[in-house]
């Protein structure tokens, strides 16, 4: 049987993301549909979480499904020294789907080479995070009303940014215009400037951002300086305020300009944003529950045609 993992979007195809669009806004006209029932979805989350997991657990639940899992692998018997390829062939003897979030890059893809039961990558690393990029993908489309020719402004932690990367990397197809601004110690790596070189995809690098930067953005995506990818914290402690918005900062901005963060933020995003009509990092984190209903549907074969018949 076809291996349906998704360890990365990045190479869908336009009519792929179309449909699994169609299919999350389907999720959000109607979130309740029992697609699943007798099924098993298991969440292995090896590094923390707050959105992701419990979105992928409502979405099993409100799917019908029934969820396995863990949020602490101290817990489990990978403390006791199991290897991944050993917990993921367990696992792959009780339920019908694994969503795995891990530290190590390149997690995601060695579980799908290990097992027949589809994975679903919910983070390796700062390589990849596929369902952020879809849910990511759902609000662009919903606020934008396309995917087409818009200027993407990516601020803050562009070395380590999963989201980013993963982001970066789908829009490909789209035309996106992309502003990367960064301090020097987390810009965006060579080898993602290389990629957007190699498919002709437009991007400047920046390092001022005050009101007049932000003129032309049709969505400005905010990063976290993520602390726990630091080795030296002195670094860390340098370079964690280098970008911080704030709501005096949005006034020459367009009117459907819309923010958005994958979250959780630390203060890279002031509280006084959160009241702008431009601020929409809630709804997409509530956006991730009909993309990830999409998700799971998606990697047990499940189209838009039997969604649409519950
Ligand atoms: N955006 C995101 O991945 O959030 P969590 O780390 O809370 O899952």
């Amino acid at each position: 049987m076809e291996n349906r993992s998704i360890v990365s979007i990045a190479d869908y195809s336009r009519e792929k993301i179309q449909n699994l669009l169609d299919m999350a806004a389907a999720f959000e006209a109607k979130p309740n549909r029992k697609l699943l029932e007798g099924k098993v979805v298991a969440t292995l989350f090896f590094e923390p979480s707050t959105r992701t997991r419990l979105s992928f657990e409502t979405a099993a639940n409100r799917l019908g499904a029934r969820v396995i899992g863990f949020s602490d692998p101290k817990a489990t018997s990978s403390s006791k020294g199991e290897t991944l390829k050993d917990t993921i062939k367990m696992v792959s003897n009780y339920a019908d789907v694994i969503v795995m979030r891990h530290y190590l890059e390149g997690a995601a893809q060695y579980a799908s080479e290990v097992t027949d039961v589809p994975i679903i990558n919910a983070g390796d690393g700062s390589n990849l995070h596929p369902s952020q990029t879809m849910l990511d993908l759902y609000s662009i489309y919903k606020t934008q009303g396309t995917l087409e020719d818009l200027n993407i402004f990516m601020v803050g932690d562009l070395k380590y940014g999963r989201t980013i990367h993963s982001l970066l990397m789908s829009m490909r197809k789209y035309n996106p215009k992309f502003t990367f601004i960064a301090p020097k110690e987390l810009e965006m790596p060579e080898e993602y400037k290389e990629y957007c070189q190699k498919n002709d995809i437009h991007y400047e690098e920046r390092q001022d951002f005050d009101e007049n930067t932000l003129r032309d953005c049709d969505i400005l995506y905010m990063t976290r300086v993520q602390r726990e990818r630091f080795s030296d914290l002195m670094e860390y402690e340098r370079v964690k305020d280098a970008y911080i918005l704030r709501a005096d900062m949005l006034g020459a901005c367009r009117e459907n300009m819309r923010i958005l963060h994958p979250l959780p933020r630390v203060n890279e995003i002031q509280y006084d944003v959160d009241d702008s009509p431009h601020a929409y990092y809630f709804q997409q984190a509530q956006n991730g529950l009909y993309a990830r209903e999409a998700l799971i549907c998606d990697v047990l074969g499940i189209g838009l045609e039997e969604i649409m018949k519950k």
